[in-house]
């Protein structure tokens, strides 16, 4: 039984992100996969004001590993600014460096208004987890004008947009899976 997680990707109240998370849980979940969503709407901010890098701060330690506890992770992102939230930069920022992401499978959905449903801020991620050697599954989903495109309870309404999510989930599934054996023999 393999355990993927989900991290929302921001902390803004009824974000959107937090809606697509909850739903792609689902869908982890029909597959038999273990399944948490995280929001970053609970990581503890006030406790790393003043720059509190490389501290031992409880709280954020116990919020890092409530997301890593997993054997893959998919991080949702929406699109601000052309970029990623601050506060999706400032929970890598406080994961322990350089251990935290190292041969660790990632995933990753965008969801904006925008047309190119966070297409950028996806590759931005993706950048930062080669650089902290992440396996990277290469199959991104785009969610454009996702007010529009997505419902809560419906999911997906383009067809083909809706059978991108279910093939990216059940390849992460298997990515994930045989990552998790690959380490098993290696180690
Ligand atoms: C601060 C901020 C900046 C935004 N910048 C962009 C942008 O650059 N491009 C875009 O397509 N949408 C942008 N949007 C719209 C969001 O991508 C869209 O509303 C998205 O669903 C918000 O995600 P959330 O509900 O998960 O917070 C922005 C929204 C916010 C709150």
């Amino acid at each position: 039984m393999i355990n993927i997680n989900i991290l929302s990707g921001t902390d803004r109240p009824n974000s959107n992100a937090l809606k697509v998370s909850t739903y792609v849980a689902e869908l982890f979940r029909e597959k038999d996969v273990i399944t948490e969503v995280h929001s970053l709407e609970d990581f503890p901010l006030k406790d790393v004001a003043g720059g509190r890098y490389g501290d031992d701060i409880p709280s954020v330690k116990k919020f890092n590993e409530g997301v890593l506890s997993g054997d893959g992770l998919v991080i949702v992102t929406p699109e601000y600014n052309g970029g990623f939230p601050g506060i999706l930069k400032m929970f890598i920022d406080y994961l322990p460096f350089p251990k935290a992401f190292e041969k660790y499978p990632l995933c990753f959905i965008g969801e904006a208004d925008g047309y190119f449903g966070a297409l950028r801020p996806v590759e931005q991620l993706q950048a930062i987890a080669t650089y902290r050697k992440a396996h990277i599954y290469p199959e991104r989903l785009f969610i454009p004008r996702v007010n529009k495109e997505f419902d809560q309870e419906e999911g997906l309404r383009d067809d083909f947009k809706s059978e991108l999510l279910q093939s990216q989930v059940e390849g992460f599934i298997r990515f994930t899976d045989q990552i998790k054996e690959m380490e098993l023999i290696n180690n």
